[in-house]
């Protein structure tokens, strides 16, 4: 984004004269007329006041590392490598492309856009500029790939327990780890595996994607909504929103590390939209009732053969039409 020193400076929407934006960017009148133009060009709606100065009417809600930083609780800010980017593929990538080999810091993307957004089982994930969240996080397990039974879950009873100590009321979960209001989904969480199991160290990417802002994609092929729609009363900040989601993965994986998934299926069963519900699994082949998770963390559907379980991996549950 061509404009951001500008709309920095201005998004507190009040008006500002060219001469004090001027001193403040360190550029002459013209420069700063000219970054007018160029905000204009870059999506936002800037009011010129006469005599007074120019005032932006797009509400904006920028990324800040420092923000961000200042809400991470201070023993764990120490572990973290944060990097707050304009523009990336995908946060996932760079988080891989990123990770030293070896390193005791915690790699973690977070960006205005993603041009390549990645979303469960091969689908794309909208990213426009400016509008959600999207975070991802390096995170590191010792004992192999068994001990990260259960671990999307446990992602997704964090993200809701940030979001829930933001102020956001009725966060439900969608097996494994959509993260949902009563009007569609809010986000979700795509966990990648990364390079070779060695010595039983397990290297795993999990992106996070939030919609915060978003009033319109033309591409979602699901009821969706977003922060500001499901609480328009409050005023959401991308910064808030990510410092919640780091300190609450952070707790909530040392918990998983030290002793597994077991203290994450109450809180998770709690947030279960399929429970009691009549959903089909394996492409149609399973039908029955939401039943819950098990010990494991595989889904439960009960029908009159009894209880079975649905392994998390590439099956999808939905509600039967
Ligand atoms: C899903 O399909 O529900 C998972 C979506 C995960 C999207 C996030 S946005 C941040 C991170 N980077 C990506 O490319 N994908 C994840």
């Amino acid at each position: 984004m061509k404009s951001k020193a500008l709309i920095t400076l201005l998004q507190d929407g009040k008006i500002h004269s060219g001469e004090s934006l001027a001193q403040s960017m360190g550029v002459s009148r013209t420069a700063v007329w000219k970054q007018i133009r160029r905000a204009v060009d870059d999506g936002y709606e800037v009011a010129t006041v006469r005599g007074k100065g120019y005032q932006l009417l797009t509400p904006v809600d920028l990324l800040n590392a420092g923000e961000i930083l200042d809400g991470i609780a201070p023993e764990v800010r120490a572990g973290l490598k944060l990097a707050v980017l304009d523009e990336v593929d995908s946060t996932n990538a760079e988080v891989i492309r990123q990770w030293q080999p070896g390193s005791s810091e915690i790699p973690i993307c977070i960006a205005d856009c993603q041009t390549a957004g990645r979303g469960r089982r091969g689908k794309a994930w909208q990213s426009p500029r400016g509008e959600n969240l999207y975070l991802s996080i390096g995170l590191t397990f010792h004992g192999g790939f068994a001990v990260l039974d259960g671990l999307s879950l446990v992602l997704g009873v964090a993200v809701a327990n940030a979001l829930e100590s933001l102020g956001a009321k009725s966060i439900g979960l969608k097996w494994p780890n959509d993260i949902f209001l009563p009007g569609g989904k809010l986000g979700g969480i795509l966990v990648e595996l990364q390079g070779e199991l060695q010595e039983g160290v397990v290297q795993v990417i999990a992106g996070i994607g939030i919609n915060v802002h978003m009033s319109e994609a033309d591409s979602v092929d699901q009821p969706w909504t977003s922060l500001a729609s499901g609480f328009p009363a409050q005023k959401w900040s991308r910064n808030k929103i990510a410092a919640a989601i780091i300190n609450a993965i952070h707790d909530a994986t040392e918990i998983f590390a030290d002793v597994g998934f077991s203290d994450f299926r109450a809180p998770w069963q709690s947030r279960d939209i399929f429970l009691g519900k009549t959903i089909h699994a394996r492409s149609g082949e399973l039908e029955g009732t939401g039943e819950g998770i098990d010990e494991t963390g595989n889904y439960l559907v009960r029908n009159a053969d009894g209880v079975a379980p649905v392994r998390a991996g590439e099956i999808s549950l939905r509600v039967r039409p």
